[in-house]
């Protein structure tokens, strides 16, 4: 049953949340400087990445990848996606450069949580028989010789320190994962010897990130992509750098002189707005001390700030009354998703939130209670966006810096992909609104920030191609 609204006879109590809203809004200010600073801050710590390995909070990861997509390739590839609370299969016939994207099939099957804390064989294991369960189902045109080893695109979206396009060693988990025994190990050979485990004739050739995955997508169908960002459970962002722009490189130098680098901008922590909030889910997280920049933007974690934010309120400030904010005590209770329903209720009496409230948190609210609860949704999905919006531009600011003049005075795309940004239009105009305010209006107009839905699962398959062991 929808709850009632109880027009404000417990106004007393909701006025003195105003005082912590209104300390939550100075303390996540994002005025120009503060965004100026973080742009800034990001390039350099870019910088100083690229510079030696260990030489700042962004790892600047290698991703082996320096042949783009040219939309030449063609045959049946596969592609694996690793990296929320699902994993995707893919299979995807090219047709090269006048057919492109012939036929693409695709399967999504989501992970038991308790995999998610499991052990790194029974999860691969999941995978792979998931993945053989799929390749099954190969019918008519949509198949490879028999005999054939199928090629596939894998799409790992942790920190993963690359050997080759088609082994790299995880560095840790994010993102809520805690699976034992897969950090130090390569993944590819995790998922190898599942396979086998599986009778499944399929070999990884191409590992890439999430992001890597959505550049080199975007890319086949436009050129001026040169960055590629993620913003949905996790954050992080790619761009093409070149060669001669990466110290830390010894070896051969890639055909093209560019390659694709992984900031994991998702550790940047350097001059941003914190909270109390912040601090203390940080300190009670399952990686205190990392992962700041994530906390602070990424879908996984707005809501669960917004539910702190409103149990203080209900504590000290006795938002919601009387009524015991027991569910409210539960971590991550309140959702991203939940957060921007509530945003986007325009009912005069803020009913969506109420039900919504009521639903999730089992509190009744009042009118102002609900205003007010908005409003905290607003200042956290504000930050979140703002800030995202800076990192964009510490990225592009780089370039252009590298390049004088090849990034702001051409179109260039950022290709963005996430739940997040795709579900969140509040967000996405914070976002925006931070680019064109630190670029200006005349540069800002050659910044294309353009969704690529689903784009790294067909870039997964499309760098496969690239790499694959039949090509020669
Ligand atoms: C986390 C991962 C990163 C991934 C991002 C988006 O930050 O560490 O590798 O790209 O989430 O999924």
């Amino acid at each position: 049953p929808r709850p009632r609204v109880v027009m404000s006879v417990r106004s007393s109590n909701t006025v003195s949340a105003a005082p912590i809203l209104i300390k939550l809004q100075r303390d996540c200010a994002t005025p120009l400087p503060v965004l100026r600073h973080v742009a800034d801050a990001m390039a350099a710590d870019m910088r100083a990445g690229l510079e030696v390995d260990g030489g700042s909070d962004l790892k600047m990861i290698l991703s082996y990848v320096d042949a783009l997509p040219t939309g030449n390739e063609k045959g049946l590839f596969y592609a694996l996606d690793l990296g929320g609370t699902n994993f995707r299969v893919l299979r995807v016939q090219l047709g090269g450069k006048d057919e492109r994207v012939v036929e693409t099939e695709f399967e999504q099957v989501s992970i038991p949580q308790e995999l998610m804390f499991g052990t790194s064989e029974e999860l691969f294991d999941f995978i792979a028989s998931g993945l053989e369960k799929f390749a099954q189902k190969e019918a008519g045109n949509f198949c490879l010789p028999k005999g054939r080893t199928r090629e596939l695109g894998f799409t790992f979206s942790f920190p993963v320190k690359q050997t080759s396009i088609d082994s790299g060693i995880l560095i840790k988990w994010t993102k809520g994962f805690a699976v034992s025994g897969t950090a130090g190990k390569d993944v590819v050979a995790c998922l190898n010897e599942a396979m086998k485990r599986q009778g499944l004739n399929m070999r990884v050739s191409a590992l890439v990130n999430d992001t890597v995955g959505t550049l080199a997508g975007a890319r086949y169908w436009d050129d001026d992509v040169m960055v590629a960002v993620i913003l949905g459970t996790g954050t992080n962002a790619c761009y093409v750098e070149r060669i001669d722009a990466i110290p830390k490189l010894h070896g051969p130098n890639s055909k093209s002189g560019r390659t694709i680098v992984n900031t994991e901008w998702g550790a940047f922590s350097n001059g941003l707005p914190l909270t109390e909030f912040d601090i203390e889910m940080d300190a009670e997280s399952i990686n205190p001390g990392e992962q700041i920049f994530e906390k602070t933007i990424s879908g996984m974690y707005l809501g669960e700030i917004v539910r702190r934010v409103l149990l203080k309120m209900a504590e000290d400030a006795r938002l919601f009354g009387d009524c015991d904010p027991e569910k409210l005590r539960m971590p991550f209770s309140l959702r991203t998703p939940d957060i921007c329903a509530m945003q986007q209720d325009s009912s005069k009496d803020f009913e969506v939130v109420g039900s919504i409230l009521h639903d999730v948190t089992g509190v009744s609210s009042d009118l102002i209670a609900r205003k007010i609860v908005v409003d905290v949704c607003d200042t956290i999905a504000k930050r979140g966006g703002r800030l995202a919006g800076a990192g964009i531009v510490g990225i592009l600011q780089k370039m252009e810096d590298d390049s004088r003049g090849l990034v702001f005075g051409k179109r260039t795309v950022v290709a963005m992909d996430g739940g997040l940004y795709e579900h969140y239009p509040q967000y996405r105009s914070y976002l925006q609104d931070a680019v064109t305010e630190l670029l200006g209006p005349e540069i800002s107009k050659n910044i294309v920030i353009e969704h690529s839905k689903d784009g790294s699962g067909i870039g997964a398959a499309l760098l496969a191609a690239t790499n694959s062991m039949y090509q020669h």
